[in-house]
């Protein structure tokens, strides 16, 4: 096994060190890179946050119950963080910051979107976006714009104050194994490129399904929906992996070349190929739901989707004429996120006990999550005198064959930033490029409602019909 080489010596400045994504993600990836030995010795963290409270109360009441354990790799990191307080918006926090850093530095913006901008002007202004004395990067989290014009207004702010290769755009689904496996899956077999094109290839189906709803999040959420917090970032992100050209090497910027090329290539949706629900009160297992529109902070007329389908084309010589159908939603029947590869059926009916159409599917599942792994669904003979095609399936799992640990899937990204490579971040033209293909819905959304949903069901029926009116139907969830 290839080891990976430590990073660079840096200290990581994460503005919104008190919220949940630090606590939940960011300082558990950290922890987890210091146990891998991946962390230089001289790494430093400085958490930025608006409450008065020093670096021992931080650690002690505002980071996770593990830390209190004597493991190695939190005493090592705990004497190297500090806490500095400050408003996002005052020069002084910048001065203070400024005359902590003397060399490299990564600005992590865990804070909500409307920061982005104000935090990265700040720090271009007090010079802190400088590289002479060592790397300036700075990390911004989604959602990056709401639109396909707040997207490039928010690109030009930044862009004014830091060079694109400063820029680390964070899609955190590029940050899971089973993702990154697209590639390796694709481009490591040659067996398989041989078929992914529109010869053999009927259609693909993308879906993230979650159990959870929205939960405590409800301000967050209603403002933005299923549609924006899921596909253009996330699920085309999945998309372009599965139906990029093969990069010329594994740079980041052939990656990214490849990557926004089928982006780009995505049409605009249509509104009559998007179906939007919103799940109502009921039931997901054992527990009780409110409907979306009684949750806190959502407003009791709220129009938001907590659920989208889409059909799409990708025009491209490989996929001309290949539907890809994505669906995303909360509240759910299982935690599922899948990619199928549903492979033309034989061309003809040489099994006349099994009419073709009803052979047993031949698809190629990747599952990212839970119990991540591929499947091969295929017909075999059933054994016995006829002969009759039945299902069967090649499977393999992950955790059957390597240790996956208890990672958190942003180990990866901060390592990336901390080396400089930005294969799993997103470049300017990606996100506009992604806004752009579903911009007609934003606009078609503002009106209209969503179609309501029971509560751990697969989601609307009107989803179903979506993909019927085509012959076809949806992988099951879970
Ligand atoms: C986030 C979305 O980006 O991704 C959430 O804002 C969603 O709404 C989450 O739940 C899903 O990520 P994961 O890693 O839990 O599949």
């Amino acid at each position: 096994m290839k080891k990976a080489p430590v990073a660079p010596p840096a200290t990581i400045v994460i503005f919104g060190v008190t919220g949940d994504l630090t606590r939940r993600l960011l300082l558990p990836a950290i922890v987890n890179l210091q146990q891998s030995e991946l962390l230089d010795p001289a790494t430093k963290i400085i958490g930025v946050g608006r409450d008065d409270i020093d670096a021992d109360i931080l650690c002690k009441e505002r980071l996770p119950g593990f830390f209190e354990e004597d493991g190695a790799a939190w005493k090592s990191l705990k004497p190297r963080i500090a806490y500095q307080r400050g408003d996002f918006g005052d020069e002084a926090l910048y001065q203070a910051l400024g005359e902590q850093l003397d060399a490299s530095a990564m600005f992590y913006l865990a804070v909500a979107p409307s920061f982005f901008g104000p935090i990265v002007e700040q720090l271009g202004k007090a010079g802190l976006l400088d590289e002479g004395k060592g790397f300036r990067r700075v990390v911004v989290e989604k959602p990056f714009g709401t639109d396909l014009a707040s997207a490039k207004a928010l690109n030009a702010r930044l862009l004014a104050q830091a060079g694109e290769e400063q820029l680390y755009r964070i899609d955190h689904f590029l940050g899971k194994e089973t993702v990154q496996n697209i590639i390796v899956s694709r481009f490591a077999n040659a067996r398989n490129e041989a078929v992914w094109n529109n010869r053999y290839i009927d259609h693909v189906q993308i879906t993230a399904a979650e159990t959870v709803t929205v939960g405590s999040r409800g301000a967050f959420y209603d403002a933005t929906g299923a549609l924006r917090d899921m596909v253009p970032n996330h699920l085309f992100q999945l998309l372009a992996l599965v139906a990029m050209e093969p990069p010329i090497n594994l740079e980041a910027e052939s990656l990214r070349n490849e990557k926004v090329k089928v982006i780009d290539a995505i049409q605009p949706i249509a509104p009559e190929d998007a179906v939007r629900g919103a799940y109502g009160a009921g039931k997901i297992g054992k527990e009780k739901v409110p409907a979306f529109s009684e949750t806190e902070d959502v407003a009791p007329d709220s129009s938001t989707e907590t659920y989208v389908a889409l059909k799409l084309a990708v025009e491209t010589w490989r996929w001309h004429g290949v539907p890809f159908y994505l669906r995303t939603g909360k509240g759910l029947t299982a935690r599922d996120t899948e990619i199928v590869i549903r492979f033309r059926d034989a061309p003809i009916a040489l099994f006349r006990d099994t009419p073709t159409d009803s052979l047993p599917p031949n698809q190629l599942v990747l599952q990212i999550q839970p119990n991540e792994g591929i499947k091969m669904d295929m017909a075999v003979k059933r054994p016995g005198p006829l002969i009759e095609a039945v299902p069967a399936s090649m499977s393999f799992a992950y955790a059957d064959i390597f240790d996956m640990g208890h990672r958190t899937g942003y180990e990866t990204l901060i390592y990336d930033v901390l080396i400089g490579d930005a294969s799993l971040f997103q470049r300017a033209d990606q996100i506009e490029a992604g806004w752009r293909a579903v911009q007609p819905l934003l606009d078609a959304w503002t009106s209209g409602e969503p179609e309501a949903y029971e509560p751990g069901s697969a989601g609307p029926a009107g989803a179903d019909e979506l993909i019927a009116r085509d012959g076809r139907a949806w992988h099951e969830i879970g």
